[in-house]
């Protein structure tokens, strides 16, 4: 893994990167000085639109679009701020009426994000960028286009090189990033939920064979890298992804939007939950955990809570008073099915180390219960999951993915970089 890339300073490399795949509008800038698998966060700011999508009880493409387009280009600005870029004097000269068309036609489609762009961004003094990554997909392609559109325009504004990346990827090599020295998070005022100081990060090796683990609202993945950058997913999903799922339950439950912390919220609650006793242990489905394949399926197992919801009713039962029972067996379903072919890959192809990453990385119990397996089978393989900062969406992994990936950046890419919604590994 070798970072090439031409420093416009000589000194330090940055790469600022954006992620608008789903409904975080997230941008991060790093620094790379030069050594390898260390380099400094300058800014890493996630905006979550969570609560929004929380009405409608799931994201909402346009409602996703709608904000991404009214909220990059702030975001990029306090992001440019947070890494003390000199970007005084504030006023540049307008840019020459050729390069103000091709502007106006890359955000053609985006009208609310060229009125962001024109108020907070055209006329900012050139800061300190070498390179701009954006995630091209997989995901919602109303919300990819506007960080495509918007990394675009940055590099035809600022003439610096762009590079579109997997966000798959993204989600690998965040199991891999550690900071050298912890210190709590800045916590603002506004929505912004993670925004951390310059530190100094490092990037564990990977070390081949390996076996990711990618578990998120849209994808269940078992990916085997057999060499450093090289991906060959080995199992997915055939319907519902593992965050899909949790999200599902979690509506049926009605226990709200994203269904994975509450539900894991309500599982944690049944040691403690003063009748256990007395209820019924519900017994849930593992689909497919015994199969060859490394293949999964969950949305047998959301139809299974459906009907034992429905049948509890029936029976007069009130559903919130078994709820952390179902919600803990459900868990439980999930995390064997996961774990149990996590652990036989591993073992087939004897990785040296198991990844996981993605939103559903978040579950402790997927991760107590992976690492104790993984101990347990695997004795001598690593296990790396994400710092909680970093399991959802975020840009830093992607601003890591480009390191990897800045061979494919160019000027002029720009042309002709579009999103991929269904873009695989
Ligand atoms: O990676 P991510 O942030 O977005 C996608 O790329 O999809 O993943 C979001 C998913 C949601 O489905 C959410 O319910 C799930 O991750 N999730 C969890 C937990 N935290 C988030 N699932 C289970 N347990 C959690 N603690
Ligand atoms: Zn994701």
């Amino acid at each position: 893994m070798v970072m090439k890339l031409q420093s416009t300073n000589k000194k330090a490399l940055h790469i600022t990167a954006i992620e608008t795949s789903c409904d975080e509008t997230a941008i991060a800038i790093i620094e790379v000085s030069g050594r390898e698998r260390s380099f400094r966060v300058l800014s890493n700011i996630v905006l979550s639109q969570v609560a929004m999508h929380a009405e409608w009880g799931g994201v909402v493409p346009n409602l996703a679009k709608r904000e991404h387009e009214k909220n990059l280009p702030v975001v990029l600005l306090k992001a440019i701020q947070e890494s003390n870029f000199s970007i005084s004097p504030p006023k540049a000269d307008k840019p020459r009426a050729d390069k103000l068309q091709i502007l106006n036609s890359i955000l053609e489609k985006n009208e609310e994000l060229r009125n962001q762009f024109q108020k907070h961004i055209l006329l900012l003094k050139k800061p300190a960028i070498d390179l701009i990554a954006v995630t091209q997909g997989p995901g919602l392609e109303p919300a990819l286009w506007v960080g495509v559109n918007f990394a675009r325009a940055l590099s035809v504004l600022w003439d610096i090189p762009l590079v579109g990346i997997n966000h798959m990827e993204g989600h690998i090599l965040s199991a891999l990033i550690k900071q050298k020295e912890i210190s709590p998070p800045k916590i603002s005022k506004s929505k912004i939920k993670n925004s951390l100081s310059a530190k100094t990060y490092t990037l564990n090796p990977v070390c081949c064979p390996a076996l990711a683990l990618l578990v998120s609202g849209g994808h269940t993945e078992l990916v085997l890298i057999r060499k450093p950058l090289q991906y060959k997913i080995i199992g997915e999903t055939r319907d519902d992804a593992a965050g899909e799922a949790f999200d599902k339950v979690a509506r049926i439950l009605d226990l709200g939007y994203p269904g994975g912390p509450a539900i894991s919220r309500e599982a944690s609650l049944v040691p403690r939950h003063p009748d256990q006793l007395e209820y019924p242990v519900f017994k849930l489905p593992r689909p497919m955990m015994h199969t060859k394949d490394y293949d999964f399926s969950f949305s047998g197992l959301k139809t299974a809570v459906l009907y034992l919801v429905r049948d509890l009713e029936k029976q007069g039962e009130n559903i919130k008073n078994v709820r952390p029972m179902i919600a803990k067996e459900f868990q439980d379903a999930i995390v064997d099915v996961l774990v149990t072919k996590t652990i036989r890959a591993a073992k087939e192809y004897k990785v040296k180390m198991v990844l996981l990453g993605g939103g559903v990385a978040a579950n402790k119990e997927l991760q107590r219960r992976l690492s104790e397996e993984i101990q347990k089978n695997c004795p001598k393989s690593y296990f790396w999951c994400p710092t909680s900062d970093l399991t959802g969406d975020n840009a830093l992994m992607m601003a890591v993915a480009a390191l990897f990936r800045s061979k494919k950046a160019s000027k002029t890419i720009w042309k002709t970089l579009k999103p991929d919604g269904n873009m695989r590994l």
